[in-house]
């Protein structure tokens, strides 16, 4: 079967034939003096909301939609998350407490399971909820923008945030919910500027890059990946990308879609099908990356990603899609993947990608110890970056680690003080990776930063089974990472990554060069009984290749210091001239 179904047409013609059947819409039952935004973020959900300054903290106040009609005493959830997954994310359930009252309840969720109420209640139920028509539930409720409170999630202005929402059965008891009434988008909810307009396909030329008709296997997990070639005769600038499913509703086999460049010709035949889990080593630099909700990811209007023939560019690519198929179904032909929009006009930057973390081999998690945790720093030191030419404009963090990562940073040391991080991920969820924007939107790594790019790992996995064995560094899933693959401009030549390297090897050092994996040149320049040859490091050395990984003596960032000093405020002791240092303190808080 073949699932490229025409679902639009048949909604269509059901509206056409019942003309009298209202849908789900924006401001259908809000309006929009009460509501400037509004946002349909399902067919059976709109979501309106307002900023409100005249209280103190601000406020932000939400007018919810939905319908739910298929449930007799429904709830419904609305919450924040640091990626689109459930954990970590701060969530706003309506429901009825023990006395049979709606009330929405502010919980946090640490895993997909059943969300816990937060000792401190932010979030408050202002009107409703209300019947209208035959088949909607309206109600509005209200939270501070910021609660000063860590089981909370603090509304950013101006940022992407992502946003989860579902619903069910029922009120007083909020079970499980179904597949079909869940969902997540992205939302600026406290834009202070006009945002940039969104970006118009007519003016670019695409290309999409699907799989090759295939057949997705009936058991849960599938990493499958095809070899693609882009047919470009000359460099162009990728400028933007979108996923491309061949699903809808509530059949959605896609779990993520990542393109990984090639930096030189695969052995391969184009259009294969293979499985890559873990992803071979001759396509292994990052570049797009889509999960189902994300919509179209844009490069600033000022860059574009080097694709096509020539130094420096990727004409080669290997397309993978995670398929997630619990329901075990076997009749699915599919054609997902990502669709490029570019243009032939170069822009005046090209993208880059530069890899931070830690690709030391002496790290072991030791098996059967569930309390165990430890922690990596990954340091991109002052002695690379001060290698680079120029300062790199930071587009986006994609933070990535295996079913043990649980949280994971990457700080900035730049001066002797500790700036706004380019990136904090309090909860890790492997199947929720993705990029995500910098902290800062302005953030520059400078010549003379140090950066340090820290995992924390717990010995229990995604699904909270202790793991038995010994857990190793490795691209296999069974074994760990701690990557950030930094999508930043203009691209530098020669370093692709910035990592340390930390082994019985290399003595704590870190290697600053190509984006091939450091690894396959030590290993390379080392002696069958894997010491290095002297000469080799002395010259690997005297390049700038292998570099000391030492972290300088630095002011650290106060977490914290923005609530408490709020509260101060409040009793008229602070002074104005910290409001800089609280404004990056305050951004250590939003993720
Ligand atoms: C509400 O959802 C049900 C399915 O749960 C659907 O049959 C109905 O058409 C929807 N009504 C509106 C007004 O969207
Ligand atoms: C408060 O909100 C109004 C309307 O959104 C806006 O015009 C005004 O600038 C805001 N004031 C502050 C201090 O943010
Ligand atoms: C339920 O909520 C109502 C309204 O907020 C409140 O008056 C009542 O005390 C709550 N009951 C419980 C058991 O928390
Ligand atoms: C390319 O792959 C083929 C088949 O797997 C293999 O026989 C050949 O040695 C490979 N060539 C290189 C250069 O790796
Ligand atoms: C697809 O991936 C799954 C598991 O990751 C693997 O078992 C299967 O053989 C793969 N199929 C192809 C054609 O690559
Ligand atoms: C990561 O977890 C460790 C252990 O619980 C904790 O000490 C650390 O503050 C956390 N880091 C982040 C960025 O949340
Ligand atoms: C794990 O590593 C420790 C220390 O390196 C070793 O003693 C132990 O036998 C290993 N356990 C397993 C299951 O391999
Ligand atoms: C490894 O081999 C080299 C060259 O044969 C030798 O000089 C070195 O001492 C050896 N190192 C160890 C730890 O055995
Ligand atoms: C790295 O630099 C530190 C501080 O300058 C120095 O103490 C250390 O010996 C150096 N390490 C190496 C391996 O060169």
């Amino acid at each position: 079967m073949h699932l490229q179904l025409s679902l639009p047409a048949l909604v269509a013609a059901v509206v056409l034939l019942l003309p009298s059947v209202a849908a789900t819409a924006c401001y259908a039952n809000f309006n929009e003096a009460q509501f400037p935004h509004c946002s349909l973020i399902d067919n059976n959900f709109a979501l309106h909301w307002a900023i409100n300054n005249a209280t103190s903290p601000a406020s932000i106040v939400f007018g919810v939609d939905v319908n739910a009609s298929a449930f007799s005493n429904p709830w419904v959830g609305l919450g924040i998350s640091e990626n689109g997954g459930m954990s970590g994310a701060d969530l706003w359930i309506l429901k009825k407490n023990a006395s049979g009252s709606y009330v929405i309840q502010d919980s946090y969720a640490l895993t997909a399971g059943y969300p816990i109420p937060d000792t401190h209640q932010d979030a408050q139920l202002l009107e409703g909820p209300q019947k209208k028509g035959d088949s909607n539930t309206v109600f509005t409720f209200s939270r501070p923008l910021d609660t000063c409170d860590q089981e909370d999630a603090t509304i950013q202005s101006d940022f992407r945030h992502h946003i989860i929402w579902a619903f069910g059965e029922s009120a007083d008891s909020v079970a499980k919910h179904d597949v079909k009434n869940r969902g997540n988008t992205q939302l600026v909810l406290h834009p202070t500027k006009t945002p940039p307009p969104p970006f118009n396909k007519a003016l670019y030329e695409s290309i999409d890059i699907v799989m090759p008709s295939f057949h997705v296997p009936a058991q849960t997990t599938n990493y499958n990946c095809t070899h693609v070639a882009l047919p470009f005769s000359t460099k162009r600038h990728v400028v933007a990308f979108e996923g491309i499913s061949s699903f809808q509703g509530s059949l959605d086999l896609v779990h993520h879609i990542v393109m990984w460049a090639c930096p030189k010709a695969p052995n391969a035949t184009m259009g294969d099908v293979y499985e890559c889990l873990p992803q071979p080593d001759d396509c292994q630099h990052i570049t797009f990356v889509w999960a189902p909700g994300a919509g179209v990811t844009e490069y600033p209007s000022d860059a574009g990603f080097p694709a096509g023939p020539g130094d420096g560019n990727f004409l080669y690519y290997s397309l993978q899609v995670h398929y997630n198929n619990p329901t075990l179904v076997n009749d699915v032909v599919d054609q997902s993947g990502l669709r490029l929009y570019y243009t032939d006009k170069l822009r005046e930057n090209d993208i880059g990608m530069l890899l931070l973390g830690d690709d030391s081999d002496d790290f072991v998690i030791p098996g059967n110890s569930p309390d165990f945790t430890s922690t990596r720093d990954g340091i991109c030191p002052a002695t690379c970056t001060n290698q680079f030419v120029t300062d790199l404009k930071v587009v986006f963090n994609f933070f990535h680690m295996h079913g043990l990562g649980y949280n994971m940073s990457t700080r900035v040391i730049r001066d002797g003080n500790e700036i706004t991080p380019l990136g904090i991920r309090k909860h890790y969820d492997y199947h929720f990776q993705g990029s995500t924007v910098p902290i800062d939107p302005h953030a520059v790594i400078k010549r003379g930063d140090t950066l340090i790019t820290k995992c924390t790992f717990i010995a229990t996995d995604a699904s909270h089974a202790n793991r038995a064995a010994n857990t190793t560094y490795g691209a296999g899933t069974d074994a760990e990472m701690c990557f950030n693959f930094l999508t930043y401009y203009p691209a530098m030549k020669g370093i692709g990554s910035c990592m340390q390297m930390s082994s019985s090897k290399t003595n704590n050092l870190a290697y600053c060069s190509s984006d091939h994996d450091p690894r396959v040149e030590l290993i390379q320049k080392q002696y069958p009984n894997g010491t290095m040859k002297k000469e080799s490091m002395q010259a690997m050395k005297d390049a700038g290749v292998l570099v000391n990984a030492s972290i300088p003596v630095f002011v650290p960032l106060k977490e914290g210091l923005q609530c408490a000093l709020t509260d101060q405020k409040a009793s008229g002791v602070v002074e104005i001239g910290v409001s800089v240092v609280l404004f990056m303190v305050s951004l250590v808080y939003l993720l």
